[in-house]
């Protein structure tokens, strides 16, 4: 029997259990992805964890499903980052998954908060607690007490993340230029809503040195 069949064959009677496909198949291959991220190296690094400009992230110990969802987004523009955009041309969904294989699999690497005394207790408040009187949610409930994300849910690892990657998130959220979480809600735009530039600083300095 081909795989191609198999595959079919497996697709229905996933279908018919309610497993989704996904589940049952979309495993990336590390080794795969790793063949194919060359070209990614000059701006992420080799190791995925030193990027080359500070605003570029890091991709290193991210998790599979959170990257997979990404580069589909940015490949049909539904993540708008024309840069990004350009990197993913021809490429198929299984490369897509296979890179993000690749770079779920490295070590991740976290850097050392550098603000003050004041800076860093003032975001290790929010990050753990929140901002109850501006609609701010605690960020540990989804990004884990180290910054390690959720790789069930695809919530993303932020922990040791670049700092001014991370701080031009948060705005792109808060003004609504990135709308990849839509499936999720908008719950970062949500979130982000409520935060001063000043607090955006301070959390993307502390979650830098989160590990
Ligand atoms: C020319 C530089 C450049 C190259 C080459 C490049 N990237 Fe990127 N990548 C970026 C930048 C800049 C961003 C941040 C985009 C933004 O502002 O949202 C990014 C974002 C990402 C993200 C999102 C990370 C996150 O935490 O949400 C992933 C995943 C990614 N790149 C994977 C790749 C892969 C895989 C390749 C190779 C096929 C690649 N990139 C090649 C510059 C590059
Ligand atoms: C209710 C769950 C939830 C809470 C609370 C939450 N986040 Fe998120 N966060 C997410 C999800 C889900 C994503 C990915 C959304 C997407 O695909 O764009 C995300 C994405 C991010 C990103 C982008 C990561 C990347 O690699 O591009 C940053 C930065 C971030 N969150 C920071 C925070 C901070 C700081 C807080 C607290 C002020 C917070 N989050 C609170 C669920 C949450």
């Amino acid at each position: 029997m081909s795989v191609r069949i198999a595959a079919a064959k497996l697709m229905i009677l996933s279908a018919l259990l309610g497993v989704t496909t996904s589940q049952a198949l979309a495993a990336g291959d590390p080794e795969a992805g790793k063949a194919g991220s060359m070209v990614c190296a000059s701006c992420h690094g080799q190791d995925g964890a030193s990027a080359i400009d500070p605003s570029y992230p890091q991709l290193a110990g991210q998790n599979e499903r959170y990257l997979a969802k990404q580069l589909k987004m940015f490949q049909s523009g539904e993540r708008d980052v024309a840069l990004m955009t350009a990197q993913l041309v021809g490429k198929s969904e299984q490369d897509l998954d296979d890179l993000a294989a690749y770079y779920a699999s490295l070590p991740s690497k976290a850097a050392q908060a550098t603000g003050s005394d004041q800076d860093i207790a003032l975001a290790r408040k929010i990050y753990k607690g929140g901002i109850a009187e501006k609609g701010v949610a605690a960020c540990s409930a989804c990004h884990g007490p180290n910054g390690a994300g959720n790789a069930q849910a695809g919530f993303p690892r932020i922990g040791g993340q670049s700092v001014a990657y991370t701080a031009a998130q948060l705005v792109a959220y808060r003004e609504g230029a990135r709308r990849s979480d839509e499936e999720y809600g908008g719950m970062m735009r949500g979130v982000s809503r409520g935060l001063s530039d000043r607090e955006i600083a301070v959390l993307a300095d502390y979650i830098s040195g989160l590990n």
